[in-house]
């Protein structure tokens, strides 16, 4: 009789099994991701048991006999939450919070967990990296905690499952999938079959239960959650919390979501007793801003569905070398070029004798095309040295023929934009045309760049 394997390589970016090694995976064909983990004993007769359970339960109805109750979604008590997670948590999903260590994700989760208490539903949260008494120290910042929030420090995935099943709560929370681990994969907490295996475990007991799950994952250097991409495609939502270190606002990101829209965001602040919603973030963004100082517009992104007011700087100076040097903060570098050959080549400036630096002040990272215009215009601005209306607001897109075309929801922004005190906004010809009269604020719409630079 043949040995039975022991150990398999495994794909560290979507979790393919292989018998032997190879330097590409076969299936992703990323190179050097195989690594070799001992495979889990597999349960043979697991099949069947599934067979059988779909015989009792799988029966084909029609989406009319479907009803979708409001109550199926339970508040957060965040708004800025509830809306990244399209208007609550839904009973029985499982949602990944990712996000770079010590930015706040134990936190947010404790803090919500706090209001979930409050509100009365019984909530479990799970840690594999802290102490209780260092929960508790963090707990005493965040203020009071009242109704039934239970604790529990386990990194047991089939004690965890036990204790889930005695303790029925509505919400659990896993903090760090990368420290929970199940006895039968025998590979360490962390490496891809024990993550794959353990959101296997978590992914059944959300669904067959009806519990939310909340998990957190590390993420890496690069920027993903650690573990297999299966890991988010496990799961029903992604969340990416994000924000710079020295910055005190967090920014938390849709990135997948099967209850509602991705791309929305939720802007919290780190403070002494623990995160804040920040209700109006383009009024935050934009506090502190110089005024008449050249080089500085005001443009407006769009979030999902939320316009975001934001400062865009550039400083243009002459270049002391050969090669003028160019950098982008918050921003697409390669954008920023290609927006100033476009200057260049349509507007007959001289961009190759300057070095640019362009930045988005408040460290946000931005990257729609509608802030193109204000990007081209604080670059002139800054050449000329001659400041930009500070009441004036600047959308749009830039395409490489030097022409201004079209955004979406330029309503929206403009509306934001009034909101904020705003008193001219230079937009899109085009979307001028298909817009309502907003009052109280002046529109200009521009054909081309040259047009828009004849404005300032
Ligand atoms: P934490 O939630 O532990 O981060 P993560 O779980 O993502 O690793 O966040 C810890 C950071 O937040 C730490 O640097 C201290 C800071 N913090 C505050 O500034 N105020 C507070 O009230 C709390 C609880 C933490
Ligand atoms: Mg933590």
């Amino acid at each position: 009789m043949a040995k039975a394997r022991t150990t398999a390589f495994f794909c560290k970016e979507c979790g393919y099994e292989s018998a032997k090694w190879t330097g590409q995976c076969p299936s992703c064909r990323e190179w050097n991701t195989m690594v070799e983990e001992p495979v889990a004993k597999k349960a043979s007769d697991r099949r069947a048991v599934v067979r059988e359970g779909v015989k009792k339960t799988a029966r084909p109805v029609k989406l009319s006999e479907v009803s979708i109750e409001d109550q199926d979604r339970i508040s957060t008590g965040y708004r800025e939450l509830d809306r990244v997670l399209g208007s609550g948590i839904v009973a029985g999903s499982l949602v990944l919070v990712g996000g770079d260590p010590g930015i706040g994700k134990s936190t947010l989760l404790l803090q919500v967990c706090r209001n979930l208490a409050a509100d009365g539903h019984k909530v479990l949260y799970i840690s594999g990296e802290e102490s209780l008494k260092q929960i508790k120290l963090r707990a005493n910042r965040i203020g009071e905690i009242t109704g039934e929030l239970l604790f529990l420090c386990e990194t047991n995935l089939d004690d965890i499952e036990e204790a889930i099943r005695e303790t029925k709560p509505e919400t659990v929370i896993i903090d760090s999938i990368q420290t929970m681990y199940r006895e039968d994969v025998t590979s360490a907490p962390g490496s891809v079959s024990q993550v794959r295996e353990s959101t296997n475990i978590l992914l059944q007991i959300a669904k067959g239960m009806g519990i939310s799950v909340f998990i957190v994952g590390h993420v890496t250097k690069e920027g993903v959650v650690a573990g297999p991409r299966v890991l988010e495609h496990m799961v029903d939502t992604v969340l990416y919390f994000e924000g710079e270190r020295n910055a005190s606002y967090r920014i938390l990101r849709g990135v997948k979501n099967r209850f509602g829209s991705t791309n929305e965001i939720g802007v919290f602040e780190m403070q002494e007793q623990g995160l804040s919603e920040v209700e109006n973030p383009s009024e935050y963004l934009l506090s502190g801003r110089p005024k008449e100082a050249s080089g500085a517009v005001v443009a407006c992104s769009l979030e999902g569905t939320r316009p975001i007011l934001l400062e865009v700087q550039a400083l243009v100076a002459q270049t002391n070398f050969g090669m003028a040097r160019r950098t982008a903060a918050g921003t697409d570098y390669n954008r920023v070029n290609l927006l100033m050959a476009v200057l260049e080549k349509r507007c007959h400036y001289e961009m190759s004798r300057y070095d640019a630096y362009v930045n988005i002040a408040g460290g946000v990272r931005m990257n729609e095309p509608a802030l193109d215009l204000a990007i081209v215009l604080a670059l002139v601005s800054s050449l000329k040295d001659r400041p930009v209306d500070p009441k004036c607001i600047i959308f749009g897109e830039v395409g490489l023929s030097g022409e201004v075309r079209a955004v979406s929801m330029a309503e929206q922004r403009v509306r934001e934009a009034v909101k904020l005190g705003f008193e001219a906004c230079i937009l899109p010809q085009v979307c001028l045309g298909k817009m309502k009269k907003v009052e109280g604020i002046r529109l200009l719409g521009v054909r081309n760049v040259r047009e828009a630079i004849g404005l300032i």
